[in-house]
């Protein structure tokens, strides 16, 4: 299996494109489900995830057909038609390989009647249960059972507009709910519903197939069931944690990045940490740049958070930029219950880091060292690219389709602005 090979000390200058989000993307591609009728996205990322996605769309007999990009900076094209839905069936091993998967219920129930999806199960992040989705798919009429470790949703007639009032945030519940509510029959209100910038996008590619949905970035959502959707053309958002993640690359290994297509209003949170940090984030006309001042970064005390707050997505990013600071981080993790797993690759490179519970203290040491490093998630795995960037000497990432699941051609990315980065064979 491939490997990244990082050889650090390098300072970064010039610019990375961003790709289209990967959480939007997922979801819009769901989307597709609900209607007949062709859905057209582009700027969408090339990715592992996208392509299962794509596979497993395919299984519900939708025509899937892409069309690639040209460059870096230019996103691919899919189309998306779900003609006739002929299975409405996704088994474990698809959805137990990309969570994301589950997405699928909402959009099968809503337009199909009935669907038939496994429980994802656990992951490497922790037990991340779908309790939310389901109960509110029960609210709006459906029945749902539990058998042989799947969910079988089914509706008798369209489902039913309802509240759902969330007792915590989460981001999937909120996009299940939201797609179901969209060929409900009624007014659907979502109460404390999440705020992520994902969660906009669908719901503006929603509309654009016909749904009626108000009061988007806010934590109310209300949907005016309608009773079919059309066909769309729609441009995915470019991808915030790919901005956040190499808006820390150059803070960590020094430079000036221009990150284009970065928007400030999405990553704010990471920007005022990264200002403490010692780096300044200004805007330009094509998105933002990050510049590193010439001293170590300082620490920094974090506590990951629903968006707007900062997002656990960079948790694992931010702490290998900790690793290096002058003075001792704390990072508090509360959304995932097991998602320090990079912790102890960190630590083989020289970081000196306690994990307490939620809580890790991150004591900044002088120089990292490289090493062979290898890590379960996406997130961890480019937070290790990130540390082999400060990292003196070579690091090794093995377990590289963590970081093709969610990063759309990462060493080209870092290369072109002066990286010492290159995948290399077994
Ligand atoms: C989405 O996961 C993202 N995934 C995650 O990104 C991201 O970390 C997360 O939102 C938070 O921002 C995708 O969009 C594909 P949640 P999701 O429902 O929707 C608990 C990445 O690296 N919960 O907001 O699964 C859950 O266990 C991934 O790209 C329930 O208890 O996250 C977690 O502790 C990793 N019951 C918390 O809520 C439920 O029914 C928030 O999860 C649903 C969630």
């Amino acid at each position: 299996m491939d490997r990244i090979r990082i050889r650090g000390g390098r300072r970064l200058s010039g610019e990375i494109p961003l790709s289209g989000a990967k959480n939007a993307a997922l979801k819009l591609m769901a989307a597709s489900l609900l209607t007949a009728e062709p859905l057209t996205l582009a700027n969408m990322p090339r990715l592992a995830d996208v392509r299962a996605m794509g596979e497993l769309l395919r299984t519900f007999g939708v025509a899937v057909t892409v069309m690639l990009g040209a460059g870096l900076g230019e996103g691919d094209v899919m189309r998306l038609q779900a003609g006739t839905i002929t299975s409405a069936y996704a088994s474990y091993d698809m959805v137990r390989k990309m969570r994301a998967s589950f997405q699928v219920l909402a959009p099968l129930l809503a337009r199909h009647g009935e669907a038939k999806v496994s429980l994802p199960g656990g992951c490497a992040i922790g037990a991340r249960p779908v309790d939310l989705h389901l109960k509110a798919l029960e609210a709006m009429g459906a029945k749902v059972d539990l058998a042989d470790g799947y969910v079988l949703a089914s509706t008798s007639g369209r489902l039913k507009g309802a509240r759902i009032e969330f007792p915590f945030v989460s981001v999937g519940a909120t996009e299940t709910a939201l797609m179901a509510a969209t060929l409900a029959d009624g007014e659907t209100v979502i109460g404390n519903a999440a705020r992520e910038p994902e969660i906009a996008d669908l719901a503006h590619c929603l509309i654009a197939m016909g749904a009626k949905i108000s009061g988007l970035g806010t934590p109310q959502l209300v949907v005016q069931g309608v009773d079919t959707l059309h066909g769309a053309d729609y441009a995915v958002m470019s991808d915030r944690i790919e901005a956040g993640t190499y808006a820390i690359a150059a803070a960590i290994a020094g430079g000036e990045v221009e990150l284009v297509g970065a928007r400030r209003d999405s990553i704010a949170a990471l920007i005022s940490v990264l200002e403490t940090a010692g780096a300044s984030v200004v805007d330009s006309e094509r998105g933002l740049v990050v510049r590193m001042r010439e001293k170590l970064p300082s620490a920094v005390i974090v506590t990951t958070a629903p968006f707007p707050g900062f997002p656990t997505d960079l948790q694992a990013q931010l702490m290998a930029l900790m690793c290096v600071a002058e003075g001792t981080s704390v990072i508090k993790e509360t959304i995932f219950e097991n998602r320090f797993m990079h912790v102890p690759e960190l630590a083989r490179l020289g970081a000196d880091i306690k994990v307490t519970g939620d809580v890790a203290v991150v004591r900044g040491v002088e120089k990292l060292q490289g090493a062979p490093v290898m890590a379960t998630d996406l997130r961890a795995s480019v937070s290790l690219v990130l540390a082999g960037l400060a990292a003196e000497g070579e690091t090794l990432v093995n377990r590289v389709y963590h970081l093709d699941r969610g990063f759309d051609r990462l060493e080209q990315k870092l290369s072109g602005v002066g990286a010492d980065i290159a995948r290399i064979g077994e």
